[in-house]
């Protein structure tokens, strides 16, 4: 059998040709395509203006920088994530604290928030996990009431929505500020890249400088209004993301079809927990697909059993306050977060891609349901 990888970006000629059409220019950044790409996915979420930034992470911290967010803060954030959502609250000088998810869509809970804020809370960051969007309406309310800024991050969830039929909208269109990540395992990738959308045109500026070493917009580019990075994202990132997204509903579609039909093919394995297919108010972008293995297998074995015959699985996601880089953390005595454990613990990744064949997922599921068998006994 060929190896069944865990994902794969999904990249045809159209997107070898822009790359390549970049590299007969002189501009290999900050030129046109970024300025294109910027256009194109502010376009797509039909709002005024996007960032583009080098990476979801670095999107991260430049939205909790813009929103003055730093030393002495506290910003609750989802443990049952990728790492990115804690380091970029460190990164920025804050304290990140983490809150307990919602057992069915395995975002950040509004009860659990609630319990989390304390007088130095400025700001939640709203994961989508996995592409599955947030209970967007409750959460808004909620940071409303408390006087919260909200960064979504999108980077597992372009091309969501949430809503009523006919009311709802994308993903990173509802907070304040919406990060996108477009690493290769991502719905669309660049490579390496991020975009951010802000609400207000402040802060597009101000993130437009400070992913620039702090240049002012169409200031010389040697004068530097204040400390910034570089997190600026190549021509050759842009270019291949505006293909991308030209492509994104059609990659969307693919993977939807992917997800329906490992329902089919793995829904008789017995005390498997598949991810809801379809769930109330929420058009979901499949990022990965992620089963709950029984409580009584051991997903080490399961995954090293599934290796040997060449199929990639992935451990979506181990908690973040468990993690090394931040069991040291001030909070651990007071952390309790059992649902956030208890997932991750049983939590594995299938192969997922937009191209995957149905002969491939019917692999995986053979093996997946003779491994389960033989852990059970
Ligand atoms: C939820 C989430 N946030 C942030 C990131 C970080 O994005 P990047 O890897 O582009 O820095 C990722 C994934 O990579 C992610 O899944």
């Amino acid at each position: 059998m060929t190896a069944i990888p865990l994902s794969a970006p999904d990249i045809t000629d159209a997107e070898i040709e822009a790359v390549t059409r970049v590299l007969r220019t002189p501009h290999l950044s900050l030129g046109p395509e970024l300025h294109a790409f910027e256009e194109a996915f502010a376009s797509y979420h039909s709002v005024e203006d996007a960032v583009a930034v080098s990476s979801g992470t670095a999107g991260l911290h430049l939205a909790l920088l813009t929103l003055g967010i730093g030393a002495g803060d506290e910003v609750i954030v989802p443990s049952f994530a990728f790492v990115a959502v804690a380091n970029a609250v460190v990164q920025a000088g804050a304290t990140p604290v983490f809150a307990e998810i919602d057992p069915v869509t395995l975002n950040l809970d509004s009860v659990a928030i609630e319990r989390a804020i304390t007088p130095r809370t400025r700001a939640v960051i709203i994961v989508h996990t996995f592409g599955v969007p947030a209970q967007m309406d409750a959460l808004l309310t909620l940071a409303r009431q408390r006087g919260l800024a909200v960064i979504e991050d999108t980077c597992e969830a372009i091309g969501a929505r949430f809503g009523d039929a006919g009311q709802a909208r994308l993903t990173g269109t509802f907070g304040d500020l919406a990060v996108f990540g477009f690493y290769p395992n991502k719905q669309m990738t660049t490579g390496e890249g991020g975009a951010v959308l802000a609400r207000d045109p402040a802060h597009a500026d101000r993130i437009r400088s400070l992913r620039n070493q702090g240049r002012r917009p169409g200031g010389d580019w040697l004068d530097h209004a204040e400390n910034g990075y570089n997190y600026r994202l190549s021509e050759i990132a842009c270019a291949l993301g505006r293909v991308q997204l030209s492509r994104l509903d059609e990659m969307l579609s693919l993977r939807s079809r992917a997800a329906a039909r490992y329902v089919e093919m793995l829904s008789e394995i017995p005390g498997l927990e598949l991810p809801p297919l379809t769930l109330p108010q929420r058009v979901i972008s499949w990022f990965v697909y992620v089963v709950r293995l029984p409580a009584a297998v051991n997903r080490d074995r399961v995954q090293a059993a599934l290796h040997a015959l060449g199929i990639g699985t992935g451990r979506y996601f181990p908690p973040i306050h468990l993690q090394p880089a931040f069991r040291a953390a001030r909070q651990e005595a007071e952390i309790s977060l059992p649902l956030s454990e208890s997932v991750a613990h049983r939590a594995l990744a299938l192969p997922f891609f937009n191209r995957i064949e149905p002969a491939q997922q019917s692999a995986v599921a053979d093996a997946l349901r003779e491994t389960v068998a033989a852990e059970l006994g």
